[in-house]
């Protein structure tokens, strides 16, 4: 399958469906502290998306994924599984959530801090934002998908952060993963060229270590082989004429 182009109806689903997505993180908020198990926020979503939104929520049986909300800590690179452990004073976590509202995806993840990070966290959960900010501003009709990764790559590799090769962004609509994907790292003015219309995902994943990753035993969860520390920011992007509408955007959001 190409790269689908929006119709004026299907722009304004994916407005409601990336809207209720952000809604879902500014709901979880406050219960993201220490003693809490990633099962318990897992539960508090999926009711929160099935029950208030009347949404639902997409990873739960994807590909046989077993929950539904994605949690990675520390050294989790990303689909995490919510499992009984308590989050603790010093983790960095980040939260992946994926609605599906009358048929449309909305996918969007941020990163959360339990008490005090150390300073490399939180340079690097800062960093990571930045670059999917970086990413985020290089969406025009007429530009290229090389220049999101090479924005992407320079700041995270001017700060010696390493980028994650195996997991990118990808278009979104009626289907949770199609095409295009949006690599992060790359070279400006390479590959496919933006139109009107087109919406993806960009969700740079930065490691303070190196570079490769690993996938554990339970076909899922994805950790650094070094095990250092990883984050990830995500958000769904339309592309306009003269620009970018981030459709996943939140509130508290007033850089964007
Ligand atoms: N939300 C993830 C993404 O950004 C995908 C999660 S797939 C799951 O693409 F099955 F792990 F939920
Ligand atoms: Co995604
Ligand atoms: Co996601």
């Amino acid at each position: 399958m190409a790269v689908t182009i929006k119709t004026p109806q299907d722009i304004e689903k994916m407005r409601n469906a990336g809207r209720l997505a952000g809604e879902v993180l500014d709901m979880i908020g406050p219960y993201v502290k220490a003693g809490i198990s990633t099962d318990e926020l897992n539960t508090l979503c999926h009711n929160y998306i099935v029950n208030v939104q009347q949404a639902i929520p997409a990873p739960l049986n994807y590909k046989g994924f077993p929950k539904s909300i994605c949690t990675s800590i520390n050294h989790v690179v990303c689909h995490g599984i919510p499992n009984e452990k308590k989050l603790k004073d010093g983790d960095i976590i980040n939260i992946d959530i994926t609605v599906i509202k009358d048929g449309y995806h909305g996918d969007t993840s941020k990163m959360f801090t339990i008490g005090e990070p150390s300073v490399k966290a939180a340079r690097l959960i800062k960093i990571t934002r930045e670059c999917m900010l970086l990413g985020i501003q290089q969406v025009k009709a007429g530009n290229y998908l090389g220049d999101i990764g090479a924005a992407i790559q320079e700041h995270a590799h001017q700060h010696h952060f390493s980028i994650v090769r195996e997991y990118c962004g990808h278009g979104i609509g009626k289907i949770f993963h199609e095409e295009p994907q949006v690599l992060h790292y790359g070279k400006a003015k390479t590959g496919l060229r933006l139109e009107e219309g087109m919406i993806f995902t960009i969700e740079p994943m930065l490691n303070v270590g190196k570079k490769e990753t690993r996938l554990l035993p339970d076909n899922w969860t994805v950790v650094t082989k070094d095990h250092s520390l990883s984050a990830q920011w995500e958000h769904t992007v339309l592309v306009t004429a003269d620009g970018f509408e981030v459709l996943t955007k939140r509130k508290e959001e007033t850089d964007l």
